[in-house]
């Protein structure tokens, strides 16, 4: 079964500056194909492309900002918001208890594609004044669009185009929601070292539970609340995508990090698990911690404890 998705493909960019390169359609058509995934190379087919056969820029942007439009539904209805601050919340406050760095702390959403999780962050002011907001994506149209939002809405929070750590002022804590399952293995642990050789604190990434009902579950959310056939492709290939909570724990397991898996498979309800944190933190933030999240600091795994086998 193919695991390509189809915004993935459309757009490229130089991963150290954002700096967009040209995509060229029969190359995305040849890939899908290839992958045995006809259905995703007739979406293709149908965009637009200039006389060299190269994707236009300004079709593709305008496509990824209506799924990401779309997909801001998903965040809304798993009310990721309100799950992040459940674990952020107490993250801050072992920050603030150690002492070891003065606000104002700085929160990096990694890839925040239409920034709809800072937005909602500011609109509630539920971190408080001392932690600032920005996010950062590789897609300067996605970027441009959250800014476009956060301005009209008046938000106190911050969006900037490039690669999230190249930024000139350090994270104290990175964020993400559905960025993991974008990464191959190899990239997925470079991805946790780079936050690990950070001055950054801690890290709370969200994403897609590796359950066996993730597929269906994907394919009903997009076929119900989203109607762009790309939306809906992909939306089902995120779910086969997702890693296992071994694959994310082995990653985020790396020196000067104390990785923790929050519901892991096993000791949730798959019906209920959609989507769950990989959280890291330094290793002297780890009894505070779980001190201010109390009792549902249970629920939070260490790679020693994890015991429900691989997928
Ligand atoms: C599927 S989108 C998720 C968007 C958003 N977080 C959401 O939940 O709607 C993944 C985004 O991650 C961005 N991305 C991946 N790695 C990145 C990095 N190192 N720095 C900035 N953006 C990154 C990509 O450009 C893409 O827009």
């Amino acid at each position: 079964m193919s695991v390509l998705e189809i915004s993935d493909l459309i757009t490229a960019v130089e991963p150290d500056s954002g700096h967009r390169l040209p995509v060229r359609r029969a190359e995305v058509i040849g890939r899908l194909r290839e992958s045995g995934d006809e259905r995703a190379a007739r979406i293709v087919a149908r965009l637009p492309v200039d006389a060299d056969g190269v994707l236009d820029p300004c079709a593709v942007d305008r496509l990824l900002i209506g799924v990401h439009t779309e997909l801001q539904r998903l965040s809304e209805e798993l009310r990721v918001g309100e799950r992040l601050v459940h674990l952020l919340g107490p993250l801050f406050a072992a920050i603030r208890a150690a002492g070891a760095e003065r606000g104002p702390y700085r929160l990096v959403d990694v890839g925040c594609g239409l920034g709809y999780l800072l937005r909602w962050l500011a609109a509630t002011d539920a971190l408080g004044p001392d932690v600032e907001l920005v996010g950062v994506d590789l897609s300067a149209a996605l970027v441009g669009e959250a800014d476009r939002l956060a301005r009209a809405e008046g938000l106190n929070c911050r969006f900037v185009h490039g690669n999230a750590f190249d930024l000139p002022q350090a994270a104290t804590v990175y964020v993400s929601t559905g960025v993991l399952h974008h990464f191959s293995d190899p990239a997925l642990a470079e991805f946790f070292q780079a936050q690990a050789a950070s001055p950054a604190q801690a890290f709370c990434h969200f994403d897609i539970a590796a359950t066996p009902l993730a597929p269906i579950g994907a394919w009903m959310f997009h076929r119900a609340r989203m109607r762009h056939p790309l939306g809906r492709h992909d939306g089902v290939v995120s779910a086969l995508r997702a890693h296992s909570d071994e694959a994310l724990l082995r990653a985020a397991t790396v020196p000067g990090i104390r990785a923790l898996l929050y519901d892991p498979r096993g000791t949730a309800n798959p019906f209920c698990t959609t989507v769950r944190p990989i959280i890291g933190l330094r290793p002297p933030l780890e009894g505070s911690f779980r001190q201010a999240f109390g009792r549902s600091g249970r629920r939070l795994v260490g790679q020693d404890q994890l015991t429900e086998p691989a997928r």
